[in-house]
């Protein structure tokens, strides 16, 4: 006989709209594909009402974080892992998000109780990538994808650090649903909440990427956790990024690049040097002096223009805003003289990067200026600045601190917005717009070979 169903609810998971039924669009917000399905809600007894108290009585103690042996993930966790909090971690297949869990699990193995619960692998097969890694002997282990198990385990066990890899395999009989759908992954991420702050578990879980990059499940599950870590880089490349798409207890800017490497992934501690390079003489590439939250980074650009006979031209950028793309393209057009309207323009940010912030805009522009003369940057040149519609260059926050790399590396001069004050040995090449920046920056005097 069929199981009798509880009457099941669909809401809207971008205006809250709910309905009995499913639409594919949202007859309130007109948003497409964003009806869940909602787990039916228990009749509650009435709860009898509670004291509150003055936010001055509360007693907060600063807990200690947790170290977690991955500085740079103790950077990017905003100083470490901070005891009883929940951190999604999200990254396509492949591209080490079990890996680096389970370094941090290893790492703190030493001092306190580290669980890694399993439901994609099995037992041996994470014993398997334990002994590549080395040194994973103390990390408890536990292959289950039944929710209500799980989280018996943590209240029973209570280990400081869990990792739950996936969120997506866990599943509760009690849902109907099939495992990794909307309504379980939302019940297995809150009943993990509640499992976090009271058994004082800290918490990663690990989440899948659509397509376009989301975590997998509603936008509810970005809601419900402290931390969001985006794990970035393609699995052919060994540079990966990992980067605070929301964070609680810190800045979300902050930016940790790591090599995957036979015996793991090795924290990168200055990436400048690595992504920093351009080969002297090299047309159409550039050196920016972005900022990442607390950290200035030096980045080469890279830029191909290239003639075309599409009535659309293509702008195409790999690890840049497209829009920002076009715009500074559009501002090279109409204020740096530079025509860019019958060609392809392509642009490429080394070790697979992405860069959000304006400030490295002069040094997007500057690469395709270069690609576009067929003439060089001159050596040992970073630039940083706002490119604004006008074509005058906007100051770019924190220049001290990028100037220090800049001298750091051991380059020689910045270009950079008018009343940036020099610092050290390095030389500033201010300019007023995006044209005398160009003006500056490229050797004219010596045109592409061959
Ligand atoms: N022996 C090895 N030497 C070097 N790199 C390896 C080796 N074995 C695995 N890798 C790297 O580890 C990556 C897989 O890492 P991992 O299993 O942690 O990824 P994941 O993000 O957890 O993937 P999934 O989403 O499938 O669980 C591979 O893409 C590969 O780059
Ligand atoms: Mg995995």
């Amino acid at each position: 006989m069929a199981k009798p169903k509880a009457a099941v609810q669909y809401a809207c998971s971008e205006c809250g709209y709910a309905a009995g039924r499913w639409f594919g669009k949202c007859p309130a917000c007109g948003e497409f594909g964003t009806l869940v399905e909602e787990a039916p809600a228990d009749s509650r007894a009435a709860a009898a009402a509670r004291p509150t108290v003055r936010l001055v009585d509360v007693v907060a103690e600063e807990g200690e974080r947790i170290a977690t042996g991955v500085p740079e993930l103790d950077r990017v966790l905003g100083g470490g892992l901070v005891p009883a909090s929940l951190v999604l971690v999200g990254g396509e297949p492949g591209v080490g998000k079990s890996t680096l869990l389970l370094s941090v699990l290893r790492a703190v193995s030493g001092a306190h109780r580290a669980l890694l619960v399993t439901g994609e692998e099995s037992a041996a097969q994470v014993k398997l990538r334990a002994a590549r890694l080395g040194g994973a002997e103390g990390v408890e282990i536990l292959a289950e994808t039944e929710l209500d198990a799980v989280c018996a385990t943590l209240e029973q066990e209570r280990p400081e650090i869990c990792v739950i890899d996936s969120v997506q395999t866990l599943y509760s009989a009690e849902l109907g649903s099939a495992p990794g759908s909307v309504a379980q992954v939302r019940e297995a991420a809150s009943r993990l909440l509640r499992v976090a702050k009271e058994a004082g578990v800290a918490v990663f879980l690990v989440g899948h990427v659509t397509k376009d990059g989301a975590v997998a499940g509603p936008r509810v599950l970005e809601h419900l956790v402290d931390c969001v870590l985006q794990f970035e880089g393609d699995r052919y490349h060994e540079h990966r990024v990992l980067r605070a798409a929301k964070n609680r207890f810190g800045s979300t800017n902050e930016l940790a690049v790591f090599e995957m490497t036979g015996t793991g992934l090795v924290g990168v501690p200055e990436p400048s040097e690595l992504f920093g390079r351009t080969v002297e003489g090299e047309v159409g590439a550039a050196v920016a002096c972005a900022l990442e939250g607390t950290r200035p980074l030096l980045l080469e650009i890279q830029a191909l223009v290239s003639p075309t006979d599409l009535a659309m031209p293509r702008r195409v950028g790999t690890g840049v805003d497209p829009k920002r793309l076009a715009m500074i393209v559009a501002v090279l057009s109409r204020h740096a003289g530079i025509a860019l309207g019958q060609a392809d323009v392509f642009v490429n940010v080394a070790g697979g990067v992405r860069i959000d912030e304006p400030g490295a805009d002069l040094a997007i522009a500057l690469a395709i200026a270069s690609a576009a003369k067929g003439a060089p940057i001159r050596h040992g040149i970073a630039s940083f600045g706002e490119v604004g519609l006008t074509g005058r260059l906007r100051p770019a926050t924190q220049a001290e601190r990028r100037l220090e790399e800049c001298a750091k590396l051991g380059l020689s001069a910045a270009v950079a917005p008018t009343g940036t004050k020099a610092r050290g040995r390095l030389r500033i090449l201010e300019a007023e717009t995006l044209r005398q920046a160009a003006r500056a920056a490229i050797d004219a005097e010596r045109p592409e070979a061959g």
